[in-house]
């Protein structure tokens, strides 16, 4: 299985290189209204944000950016298939113009434009953010009422294009079922509030991300395995420093990402550059999060029914027989700014050749046995 990643250079108001309903998933973080960093982009795009901000109007300031991405959710709407669905990652802003402090509330202004466009709104997840002041006061302190509340959620707006997606074929209902996740990784990942503490895994770097507002691989590799299967395209209109491309290499997924600004074509190589191992290393630990999720459940409760095809694990339902999780063999920049992704497709042959494999085999063995605490190590 071979997938391919492409990085454009432009302005993703205007995506007319992109066919109508040829991408699968939209997975993005805009620029955000009314939050500083942000100003000069949206200035540079239309003088009459600057003129209204320099003229204390606010509203009229949010307005006008969120008309700047208006045309790029149409153009997200445009580009997705029947079915495919958008996850908008976006914060509200608090700001002080002039002497009026308000909450500019862009998750509002985004979903009302969306469902105006066309599309159906699912349920949102709200991430919640870790602040490192918990107990940071905005306006009057102590005094009431002028004290207001902190801001400590970014939402992910979910959103989809139509009716549910159809799987016709036994070829698509085959690919669907080698896409599926484990149902304790569901419970987790479907759950309508998110917060990052104790996931182990950051691909993209730390410096990138304050310099950027990058958000967290996890984010984006979770809902590009929640929301897509092996294969589909995953569009990022504002993909920064290139975090949906690296989870949708991870996830065997096709990806487009566009990028206004042309200083993030070094920082989104780099970031691809020697990152194979990396992944390899997160998709090990969901298979041996797995493992020790099966050993703790049959020791507390009791023995799962079915068995996963392809690892020889068990699984706790039938929609999990099929899972494949591939290994990244290697990522090629086989053209300017386009990159191909090779993975071993079957995990048991390909992995029966190196030791981990019988480790894996052990260690499903042991955990039937239910004997010993599972060890896995990279099969790279
Ligand atoms: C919030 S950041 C996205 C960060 C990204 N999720 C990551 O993980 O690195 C928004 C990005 O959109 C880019 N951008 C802003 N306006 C754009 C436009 N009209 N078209 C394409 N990119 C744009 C900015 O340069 C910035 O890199």
């Amino acid at each position: 299985m071979i997938s391919t990643h492409k990085i454009l250079f432009t302005n993703s108001n205007n995506l007319k290189v992109i066919p109508s309903k040829s991408v699968g998933l939209v997975i993005t973080s805009p620029p955000y209204p009314m939050i500083e960093m942000w100003d000069e982009s949206f200035k540079s795009q239309n003088a009459e944000i600057k003129e209204a901000l320099e003229n204390d109007n606010g509203p009229t300031a949010f307005e006008l950016m969120h008309l700047e991405l208006d045309r790029v959710w149409s153009e997200a709407y445009r580009v997705l298939e029947d079915g495919g669905i958008a996850c908008i990652n976006i914060g509200d802003a608090t700001r002080t113009i002039g002497k009026r402090f308000q909450l500019y509330s862009n998750h509002a202004r985004i979903l009302s434009y969306c469902l105006e466009r066309g599309f159906g709104s699912l349920p949102p997840i709200i991430w919640r953010k870790q602040t490192n002041a918990p107990n940071k006061f905005m306006g009057s302190g102590m005094l009431p009422p002028g004290a207001y509340v902190t801001l400590e959620h970014e939402f992910i707006l979910v959103l989809r294009k139509g009716d549910k997606r159809e799987f016709r074929t036994s070829a698509q209902k085959l690919n669907r079922s080698q896409s599926a996740f484990f149902w304790e990784e569901r419970n987790i990942w479907f759950s309508d509030v998110w917060d990052f503490k104790g996931t182990r895994q950051q691909l993209n770097n730390d410096k990138s991300r304050n310099r950027s507002a990058a958000f967290p691989f996890e984010l984006a590799y979770r809902l590009i395995n929640m929301f897509s299967v092996k294969l589909d395209t995953v569009l990022d209109p504002f993909v920064g420093t290139g975090t949906t491309t690296l989870a949708a290499m991870a996830s065997c997924r096709n990806s487009i990402g566009v990028e206004i600004d042309p200083n993030f074509q070094e920082i989104i190589e780099s970031g691809i550059d020697g990152v194979a191992a990396l992944m390899n290393d997160y998709i090990q630990g969901r298979l041996e999060r797995h493992l020790h999720f099966v050993q703790e459940y049959e020791e507390t409760k009791k023995e799962l029914k079915y068995k996963s095809k392809h690892y020889g694990f068990p699984v706790m339902t039938r929609q999990e027989i099929e899972i494949i999780i591939n290994y990244v063999r290697s990522i090629i920049k086989s053209n300017d700014n386009e990159f191909e992704v090779d993975y071993l497709d079957e995990p048991l042959l390909k992995m029966a050749e190196s030791s981990s494999y019988d480790q894996i085999r052990d260690n499903a063995d042991l955990l039937n046995n239910k004997t010993s605490k599972p060890q896995l190590t990279l099969p790279f």
